[in-house]
């Protein structure tokens, strides 16, 4: 259902706005009069769900200069101006700063009418933009992204939340793959700098000064502005930052520090290091160090994972399926517990790239996803390991997996089901109902 259009009526003269608001209303639109420019900028805002239609000889401010007050609230709002009879060059000038269209007078109903519709079908569909932009870039979408139900998945949704609405810099760590270009871009979509610049710069395998121009100039000319620049009043996130070399470090200091508090651009800096034993705090001065990290988050290898491991590959196969139009593959048993007991040293964009392969290979017929573990990792032990968590979470994940995916395969047979895992019904009921499985969704 949309919802009608509002006109909003700017003229001084009562007669005036009453017809004119009168014969619209009629035609169905909804309407609102306003006797001055004054009044109306009090009632109108810049995502104002309608168009304006506004007389300009006024006395107080008048017609011209209430238009360039209204286009410099929102430049796509459809403003029509009255104008008398004749008066060319002031509806030139009108059309010049920004208006819709004019109206002139004495004017036609029918007319006046067949303008609303076109101007208000195009504040539609500008507002419609709008809103899909805002979906877009909002952190909903990006939230979503993320899979994992595992406590410290529950706990990284939380962080990001919670750190999202504060202006502190923010220092990301992990292991590669583990997520942290993706976290730094939800912070910044759920945060008050969503909509904002958000720039990515990556700081290894770049020599000083060419490093130190790009972020804070002078670039040659003709160049991009610096990346400080670009990202002002957005998220500056600094990849890889412990390759930032010493005096870079300390201009880096400098403009954070000139910035004061509440900082205008955030800073997210994103270390690698975790994965050959370091930690970042050895490789930046010690200032700059605690400047960055008044807000760290870590990002746990996948190993760490348990369950998340096969919801992960669930969820991301189902995906790829989606994509390339076919059945998302079974993964037996013994498969399940190589997911969970694999090294995973590329972490989740490893397993991304595994169940990617995993779907195409299926779709073809052949291999199996053993085999792609094979190749990716030189040995998978033979048994399950407990190394690092509690034995009770790799049996649960592997009960769930397994029930969700025999549900798959029989299409939401019970009886089938049973049959397979050679599990009485109620017990079959019960642990559905304990991993949040229900059958309706495999129909
Ligand atoms: N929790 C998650 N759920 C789903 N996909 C994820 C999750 N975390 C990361 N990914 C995906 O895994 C891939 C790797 O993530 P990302 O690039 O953020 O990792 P990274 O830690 O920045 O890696 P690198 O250190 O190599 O830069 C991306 O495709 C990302 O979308
Ligand atoms: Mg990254």
């Amino acid at each position: 259902m949309t919802q009608a259009m509002k006109i909003a009526i700017v003229d001084d003269e009562k007669d005036m706005r009453q017809s004119i608001s009168q014969w619209l209303a009629l035609s169905g639109f909804d309407t609102e009069t306003f006797p001055s420019a004054e009044d109306a900028l009090k009632g109108l805002n810049a995502d104002y769900p309608g168009v304006v239609i506004s007389d300009i000889k006024m006395p107080g401010m008048d017609g011209m200069a209430f238009l360039k007050k209204l286009m410099s609230m929102d430049s796509a709002l459809p403003v029509i101006m009255i104008t008398g009879h004749g008066d060319v060059p002031m509806a030139v000038e009108a059309m010049r700063i920004g208006a819709y269209d004019f109206l002139e007078k004495p004017f036609n109903p029918d007319a006046m009418t067949n303008l609303a519709k076109k101007a208000t079908q195009r504040r539609r569909l500008t507002l419609d933009a709008r809103a899909l932009r805002r979906d877009l870039g909002d952190g909903t979408t990006i939230m979503k992204k993320l899979i994992g139900a595992s406590p410290v998945m529950e706990r990284l949704r939380e962080d990001i939340l919670d750190i999202a609405q504060t202006d502190g810099h923010v220092l990301i760590d992990g292991e590669t793959g583990t997520g942290k270009t993706l976290v730094a871009h939800a912070l910044h979509a759920v945060g008050a700098k969503a909509g904002r610049n958000f720039v990515v710069v990556p700081c290894a395998g770049k020599d000083e000064d060419e490093l130190g121009r790009q972020l804070f100039g002078p670039m040659n000319e003709g160049g991009q502005q610096p990346f400080v620049e670009e990202a002002r009043g957005g998220t500056l996130v600094l990849e890889d930052i412990e390759a930032l070399p010493n005096g870079l470090q300390a201009r880096l200091l400098a403009w954070i520090n000139q910035q004061g508090t509440p900082a205008e651009t955030r800073v997210v800096a994103i270390s690698n290091l975790q994965e050959q034993g370091k930690t970042v705090e050895d490789s930046l001065r010690s200032d700059l160090f605690y400047r960055l990290a008044a807000m760290k988050i870590t990002l746990p290898p996948l190993r760490q994972r348990g369950e998340d491991i096969l919801m992960l590959f669930t969820r991301l196969a189902d995906q790829f399926a989606d994509e390339y139009g076919c059945a998302a593959p079974g993964i037996t048993a013994q498969e399940a517990a190589q997911l969970l007991q694999a090294p995973w040293p590329g972490n989740i964009r490893q397993l991304t790239n595994i169940a990617e392969r995993a779907v195409l290979q299926s779709r073809r017929g052949s291999g199996t996803i053993s085999s792609l573990l094979m190749n990716d990792h030189d040995e998978v032990q033979p048994v399950m390991t407990t190394e690092g968590k509690p034995l009770k979470e790799y049996v649960e994940a592997f009960e769930r997996m397994l029930i969700d995916n025999t549900m798959r395969r029989h299409k939401g047979s019970i009886v089938g089901v049973m049959d397979e895992l050679l599990l009485p019904r109620r017990t079959l009921n019960e642990k559905m109902a304990k991993y949040g499985l229900q059958r309706s969704d495999y129909l």
